[in-house]
């Protein structure tokens, strides 16, 4: 009995030692403050509030609590039919899904206070931005030979390429992002999204003859390839001729032609968007983006989100290709959660509806700056931005062994966010920065399909 006990003393015991050297060791590799208990309690008060936010919430959706203060797990229900085959393994998509809500508040409060908008300040402010950056957002960039003529580089860009951003973060007050789902004929939520301040598009969505549905307002779109292509026909979709297209990959040659010939009179943008890994690929998660970075409130009509998923539908045409779409329903419960954004469906059709134990902005707060330094990142977490630069020069010659074991997904995102705070707070230090960019774009798989 005595053994027993004691064998259970030693293994609490070295459960602790675990924990301490998890939060020490992240913290102390990169010399700034460690979390204080105050920041533990409001990690832990964020993942019990959160667990008790995706229950009520969810529409049956559960979220547990991993082994650490950032983990969570949200799981649907056993008897959920996944539909979705990876079209590479030929597996079916499964049921419970792994998020780190540490990353998640950090990454999308950087998200709230950046410009997504592609501009020719960020790209002259990067140490080798024409050579390095710019040819990647032209169409066969890559026959540009670096820029090498700066000129046709620039030629190309110019349409599309504001000096400074255009937008500014929380520039609008209540704005909706409109998917393309089906589910959008169940319910008549046109006059609803006519009451925002912004509405942001995607792609071909109609909006004549949908009206009812989807609304008539229309301020943003956000193309992908195919669609930017057709930008003599996206155009036409709004009556007003007013809307701002942000094209999520490259300038395309034909592009620049129909902008200069046709003309088309809207203004044209290229987004420049984060990286958020696998976790968040897809059109609705990069809408929410753009959304996020200029406006206070963001709500999310026309997107997947109930239980019953059958098959992929779009409103205005036939089911078409998705893909991962539980993960796309739980990375978006997760969002909600997180007071990001509030989700309107046909099950959650209440206009007044409330996100119940939804954190308090203040609790979110407190864990955005406990997160910083949990994951050892600049930013809200040190004040001096000289040794938030010393920090990179020390992550650069580091090697990342010793965290890779702890928590790997989050590194790739760390060397991009820690430019990201950088280049956001207009402080471009030269040589410290200059080492670091090279390793970002090994590491951060820019988007461009
Ligand atoms: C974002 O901006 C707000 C308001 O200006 C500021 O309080 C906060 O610290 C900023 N967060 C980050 C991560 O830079
Ligand atoms: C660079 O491009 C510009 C614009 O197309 C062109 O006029 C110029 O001749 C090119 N310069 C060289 C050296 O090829
Ligand atoms: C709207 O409906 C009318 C009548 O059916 C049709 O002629 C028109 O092409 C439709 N417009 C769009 C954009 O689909």
């Amino acid at each position: 009995m005595k053994v027993l006990h004691l064998g259970f003393l030693l293994v609490l015991a070295s459960g602790i030692f675990a924990l301490i050297i998890y939060i020490t060791g992240v913290t102390n590799l990169h010399e700034i403050s460690r979390p204080s208990p105050e920041d533990l309690e409001a990690l832990k008060s964020l993942q019990d509030s959160f667990q008790k936010c995706v229950h009520a919430n969810g529409l049956g959706l559960r979220a547990i609590v991993g082994k650490d203060l950032c983990e969570v797990t949200i799981e649907f229900p056993r008897d959920t039919i996944s539909k979705w085959k990876d079209p590479k393994t030929g597996e079916l998509e499964g049921l419970s899904f792994d998020f780190n809500l540490c990353e998640s508040v950090a990454n999308w409060e950087q998200v709230r206070n950046s410009s997504t908008i592609l501009t020719r300040e960020f790209i002259d402010a990067l140490p080798n931005g024409w050579e390095d950056y710019a040819w990647r957002r032209i169409n066969k960039g890559i026959l540009l030979n670096r820029c090498a003529n700066r000129t046709l580089c620039e030629e190309k860009l110019s349409l599309v390429l504001p000096l400074t951003p255009p937008f500014v973060p929380r520039q609008f007050d209540r704005c909706a992002v409109i998917g393309n789902s089906g589910d959008l004929l169940k319910t008549r939520f046109g006059n609803e999204i006519d009451d925002y301040d912004v509405v942001i598009r995607e792609n071909g969505a109609p909006i004549q003859n949908y009206t009812e549905y989807v609304g008539k307002k229309s301020t943003f779109r956000l193309l992908n390839r195919g669609s930017a292509k057709a930008l003599d026909k996206v155009v036409e979709l709004d009556e007003t001729r007013k809307e701002v297209l942000i094209i999520k990959t490259t300038i395309h040659d034909i592009m620049n032609k129909m902008i200069k010939e046709i003309p088309i009179e809207n203004p044209v943008y290229l987004m420049l968007g984060t990286s958020f890994g696998s976790s968040a690929k897809g059109t609705g998660v990069k809408a929410l983006e753009f959304a996020l970075s200029i406006c206070e409130s963001v709500d999310m009509y026309g997107f997947t989100v109930d239980p019953g998923y059958k098959e992929w539908t779009r409103y205005f045409s036939e089911s078409r290709q998705g893909h991962t779409p539980l993960h796309g329903r739980a990375y978006y419960q997760m969002m909600e959660c997180l007071g990001l954004i509030k989700i309107h469906s046909p099950m959650r059709a209440d206009r007044n509806r409330i996100v119940k134990f939804l954190p308090s902005s203040n609790l979110i707060r407190a864990a955005g700056i406990a997160s910083a330094k949990v994951l050892g990142r600049i930013g809200r977490a040190s004040s001096d931005p000289l040794a938030a630069c010393s920090i990179i020069k020390e992550q650069v010659k580091r090697s990342f062994d010793q965290l890779i074991n702890i928590r790997k997904p989050a590194i790739n995102h760390q060397r991009y966010e820690e430019l990201s705070i950088q280049w956001s707070n207009g402080f471009l230090a030269s040589a410290c920065l200059r080492g670091a960019v090279a390793i970002w774009w090994n590491y951060s798989h820019f988007w461009m399909v």
